[in-house]
């Protein structure tokens, strides 16, 4: 495919937009380390006046930790993805609402082709429309513009201090090298997850699948400003319309923590219907977190102040189990470096990390 040589179509925050935008990546990575650190320490303070007796669920941890650093933490925490998104001026949905006409008028240019399958008429599940989900308002289906603003938000989502595309060439390079003809990446969002498989296995067909019009239609967007050829498809993961075995490797990266269970299950043979005998299933997602109690306590608050509300179930659950209840022949849970390095099931981490798991699979 031949790119297309125009100009980027993008949310373009003014410069007092992007001073604050900037400001909020920087108080995210003071978040993340320096007071990160500071909660550490009062953890562990806290711990050795119960003679080093850990609390034993996260409820009981918070009740432990009343009155510390950590009602700033957990503010701090809530209000910079809150600003990031909301904020009535320089939120990134103000900024995408200044460009209104400007990114409708792409949008409405990109019409249904082979490399994009739209279905107006898709119902959204109950777990995906109750939620404002990253605490984006209406989430990344709610609202024409939302993709372009899922795309921007990114860059200050994950991991810190590591550039937001980097994740994804990692997750790719870190599935299994193989003979892949016909790839899927399931629940693509915007496509950031989605075209480093493409520059790794550029003979591969390529295929991206979301509920999201929106997210698609980016997706769509940058793989022709690029000259990548994928195909994009929309349509609910839980049941799809492509053929049986049909590829080799199907993958996913931040997904499993957003279902409830009984979409998890449905969503997990989908895949295994669709892979070919022999074929991979890959999971980048959170799970077991690193660092015994404290890391629990951190990341189930980071659920808790981010609206993601399956993230404690799915971390606690037997993903494995239902894998191989599902038929697949292996499955197993892999540490994953997401550019900060390894870190092993004891140790805590140095700043604030999402517990990264690789998940593989065989068909
Ligand atoms: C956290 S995003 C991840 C996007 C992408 N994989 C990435 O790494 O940037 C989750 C995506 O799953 C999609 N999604 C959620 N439920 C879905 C469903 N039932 N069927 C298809 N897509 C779904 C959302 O629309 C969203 O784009």
């Amino acid at each position: 495919m031949k790119p297309t040589p125009k100009k980027k179509v993008e949310i373009r925050p003014d410069r007092s937009t992007k001073a604050f935008q900037d400001f909020l990546l920087g108080a995210k990575l003071y978040w993340g380390s320096k007071l990160y650190q500071a909660l550490y320490d009062e953890y562990r303070e806290k711990v050795s006046l119960r003679k080093g007796i850990e609390p034993e669920s996260f409820k009981e941890a918070e009740q432990m930790m009343k009155g510390t650093t950590y009602s700033f933490f957990a503010w701090l925490e809530r209000h910079i993805q809150r600003l990031k998104y909301s904020d009535p001026i320089y939120g990134l949905v103000a900024a995408a609402n200044r460009q209104r006409e400007e990114l409708l008028q792409a949008l409405d240019e990109i019409q249904p082709n082979e490399h994009l399958r739209l279905n107006p008429s898709i119902k959204f599940p109950r777990y995906y429309e109750a939620v404002d989900f990253h605490q984006h308002p209406g989430g990344v289906s709610g609202d024409e513009l939302a993709g372009f603003v899922y795309e921007y938000a990114r860059k200050t989502t994950v991991p810190h201090f590591i550039h937001e595309d980097d994740l994804h060439f990692r997750m790719a390079r870190a599935v299994p090298k193989g003979d892949y003809k016909r790839i899927l990446d399931f629940g693509c969002g915007v496509g950031k997850s989605t075209y480093p498989f493409k520059d790794l296995y550029p003979e591969a067909e390529v295929h991206g699948c979301d509920i999201s019009a929106p997210c698609l239609k980016v997706a769509h967007l940058r793989a022709k400003e690029s000259g990548r050829e994928i195909f994009y498809s929309q349509q609910n993961m839980e049941a799809t319309d492509y053929p049986d075995e049909y590829f080799d490797l199907v993958h996913t990266t931040f997904i499993q923590h957003e279902f409830p269970l009984h979409a998890l299950e449905k969503i997990t043979r989908e895949a295994y219907r669709i892979l070919k005998p022999g074929g991979l299933y890959v999971n980048l997602d959170f799970h077991s977190a690193p660092g015994g109690m404290f890391g629990k306590f951190c990341y189930f608050g980071h659920s808790k102040r981010n609206n993601e509300v399956f993230m404690r179930v799915f971390h606690d659950f037997d993903y494995i189990g239902l894998l191989r209840k599902v038929g697949f022949s292996e499955a197993q849970m892999l540490p994953f470096d997401d550019g900060t390095g390894y870190v092993s099931q004891d140790e805590v981490p140095k700043n604030w990390r999402f517990p990264w798991q690789l998940f593989v699979s065989k068909k």
